[in-house]
C-alpha cells in the first residue's frame, strides 16, 4: 500500500474503553480490505481474545502471540483465515505477560520488532488493542503508522478520548514520530438520538477533521456475527453496519492517500 516503500500500513485500532467496537471494526475493515484484493494481517493483542474467538473455535490448537513473545518463538504464528486475510491469534494467558514484560528493557518495542519481517508481505497490518492504555496498547502505538479510534457516542468514552489522544501524542514525540491519528470512528451509532448528536458535535468541535464522516450504525446483527465465527460483512452483508463499514474503508483509503500526498 505504501507505494514509496512497498511496506504494509500498520494501523492500531485502539481505545481503552471496552465495548466500543474495536474488535468488530478490526475484523470488518480487515475483511473488506482483503475482499478488495489487499493482503491483510490481523493481530489480536487482547488477552480476552475476542477477535481470535470470533474466527476460530475456543478449543482449536494454535500458537498465539503469547508464544511468540514469551517462548522466544521465532517470528509470529500466522493462521490463514481466508483469501488475503491472516490472523495472529491471542490467548488468555497473554494477561500474565502484561506484568512480566513490564520489567524488560525496550518493552515498548516488542510488537514493532516482531512485525518488522512481515511488513513487505502485507498491504495492511491491523492491531486489535486491549481495553486499557497498558503495555500492549503502547506496543501497538509504537509499532503503528496510524491509530484508528472507534468509539461510541456516550459520555464516558468521550471523556476518555482526551487521555488516549495525549498518549498518542506522547508516543509520537518520544518513540514513534510516524504515528498519527487517522480518524475517530463513531460506532454503534444511534440515529435520531439526542445524546449521540450532542457528543458527535462535541467531538467535531474539539477534534475537527479527525472525526470521520462515516459512522457505523447500531444493529443487532453485529452482535450476532461473532457467534457464527463470521465477519459481520459475511454474516449480514446487507445490514446497515456492514454497509457503513464498507464506507468507512473507502474513507480510510482516502485519508491514507491524502496523507501520502501531504508527506
Ligand atoms: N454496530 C454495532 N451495532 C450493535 N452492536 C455492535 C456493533 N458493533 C459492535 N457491536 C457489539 O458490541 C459489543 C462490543 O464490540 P467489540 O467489537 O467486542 O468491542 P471492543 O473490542 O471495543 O470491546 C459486541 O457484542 C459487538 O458484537
Ligand atoms: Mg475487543
Amino acid at each position: 500500500m505504501n507505494k514509496k516503500t512497498n511496506k504494509a500500513v500498520v494501523l492500531a485500532i485502539a481505545n481503552h474503553k471496552g465495548g466500543v467496537a474495536k474488535t468488530t471494526t478490526t475484523l470488518s475493515i480487515g475483511f473488506s480490505l482483503a475482499r478488495k484484493g489487499m493482503k491483510v494481517l490481523l493481530i489480536d493483542l487482547d488477552a480476552q481474545s475476542n477477535l481470535t474467538f470470533s474466527l476460530f473455535k475456543e478449543d482449536a490448537e494454535y500458537d498465539s502471540i503469547y508464544n511468540a513473545i514469551n517462548k522466544g518463538m521465532e517470528g509470529l504464528p500466522i493462521m490463514p483465515v481466508k483469501e488475503n486475510l491472516d490472523l495472529v491469534p491471542s490467548s488468555l494467558n497473554l494477561a500474565q505477560l502484561e506484568i512480566s514484560v513490564t520489567g524488560l528493557m525496550e518493552r515498548e518495542y516488542i510488537i514493532a520488532d516482531k512485525i518488522k519481517p512481515y511488513l513487505e508481505n502485507y498491504d495492511f497490518i491491523l492491531l486489535d488493542c486491549p481495553p486499557s492504555l497498558g503495555i500492549f496498547t503502547v506496543n501497538a502505538l509504537v509499532a503503528a503508522d496510524f491509530v484508528l479510534i472507534p468509539m461510541t457516542a456516550e459520555v464516558l468514552p468521550y471523556k476518555g478520548l482526551a487521555s488516549l489522544v495525549v498518549l498518542v501524542n506522547q508516543i509520537s514525540e518520544r518513540m514513534n514520530p510516524r504515528l498519527s491519528v487517522l480518524g475517530i470512528l463513531l460506532t454503534r451509532y444511534k440515529i435520531r438520538n439526542n445524546l449521540t448528536k450532542n457528543i458527535e458535535n462535541a467531538i467535531a468541535k474539539v477534534y475537527g477533521p479527525l472525526l470521520m464522516e462515516t459512522h457505523i450504525r447500531e444493529t443487532t446483527r453485529a452482535a450476532e456475527a461473532p457467534i457464527s465465527r463470521l465477519a459481520l460483512l459475511e454474516y449480514a452483508p446487507n445490514s446497515t453496519a456492514a454497509k457503513d463499514y464498507e464506507d468507512a474503508v473507502d474513507e480510510i483509503l482516502t485519508r491514507l492517500k491524502n496523507n501520502e500526498q501531504e508527506a
